[in-house]
C-alpha cells in the first residue's frame, strides 16, 4: 500500500495527521519568532480565497473530487448554500463520509473517470487532491472535470518552492507526511494549466504554500 493510500484511506489517521502538522507548524512559526507574519499571510490568502469562494460557489451544485471525509462539502452546504455531491477513489473514506457529513451525496471513483453526464454540475473541485494523482492520469483527469462542470473547475493545492535547495526540503517534507506524487512550483502550475482559460487565482508564498485556481470549464481546450 502507497504512504498516502495508508494516511488518506483511514480518517483516524488523516485527523491525526492534519492536526500534528497544524501544531508543528504554529511551534515552528513561535521558534522562529514570526507568528504574526504567518499569520498576515494566511489570513491575506484565506480572504481571497473567501472572495473566489463568494463569487463561485453561492448555491451551486458542486462536485468534490477526492472528497475524503466530505467535511469540506458541510462546510460548502452550510456556508454557501451549495448542492454537494462527493467522489473518492477510497471505500473506506465514502463510507466514513456519507456516516459523518450525510447531507451530501457520495459516490465511489476515479477522478480520471467520472460517473456524470456532460455538464450536470456547476463546479467541479478539487481540495488537496491533484498532488495525489500519478502524473499520468492528471490530464485526462483535468479533462473529465471540464466536461462534467458547467461552470468552473477550482483546483486547491500546495505551492512548492522556486528555490532548488527550499523544493529539495519540502519535497522531503511532504512526501514523508503527505505521500503525494508531485508539488509544483508557481512556474510549473502555470506550465501544466497553460492551455487553460484561468479565471482567477490565489498563490500562497513564504511559508504559507497553498494555491487556488479558477479554471473556465468551457474553454474546450483539452
Ligand atoms: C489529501 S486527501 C483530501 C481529502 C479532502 N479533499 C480534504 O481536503 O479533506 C486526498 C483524497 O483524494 C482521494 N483520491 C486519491 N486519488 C484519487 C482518485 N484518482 N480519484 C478520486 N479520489 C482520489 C483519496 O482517497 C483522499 O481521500
Amino acid at each position: 500500500m502507497r504512504l498516502d493510500e495508508l494516511i488518506h484511506s483511514n480518517p483516524k489517521v488523516y485527523t491525526a495527521k492534519v492536526t500534528t502538522i497544524f501544531r508543528s507548524k504554529q511551534l515552528l512559526y513561535k521558534i522562529l519568532g514570526i507568528q504574526k507574519q504567518q499569520k498576515y499571510i494566511a489570513d491575506a490568502h484565506f480572504k481571497k480565497r473567501e472572495v473566489i469562494f463568494q463569487q463561485f460557489f453561492k448555491n451551486k451544485k458542486v462536485l468534490d473530487v477526492g472528497s475524503g471525509r466530505g467535511d469540506f462539502l458541510t462546510s460548502l452546504r452550510e456556508k454557501y448554500g451549495c448542492y454537494c455531491i462527493g467522489l473518492d477513489i477510497s471505500q473506506n473514506m465514502i463510507f466514513h463520509a456519507s456516516q459523518d457529513n450525510s447531507a451530501s451525496v457520495y459516490v465511489v471513483g476515479s477522478s480520471n473517470f467520472l460517473p456524470f453526464k456532460d455538464g450536470c454540475v456547476d463546479v467541479v473541485h478539487f481540495h488537496h487532491v491533484f498532488h495525489h494523482l500519478p502524473p499520468n492520469i492528471q490530464e485526462k483527469t483535468l479533462k473529465e472535470s471540464k466536461r462534467v462542470a458547467h461552470e468552473v473547475v477550482m483546483i486547491n493545492d500546495n505551492v512548492n518552492w522556486e528555490n532548488s535547495f527550499k523544493r529539495f526540503l519540502a519535497n522531503i517534507f511532504w512526501k514523508i507526511t503527505d505521500g503525494g506524487y508531485i508539488y509544483r512550483t508557481e512556474t510549473q502550475w502555470k506550465k501544466f494549466l497553460d492551455k487553460e482559460n484561468i479565471l482567477d487565482y490565489s498563490m500562497g508564498k513564504y511559508l504559507m504554500r497553498h494555491c487556488y485556481f479558477v479554471i473556465d470549464a468551457k474553454n474546450r481546450v483539452r
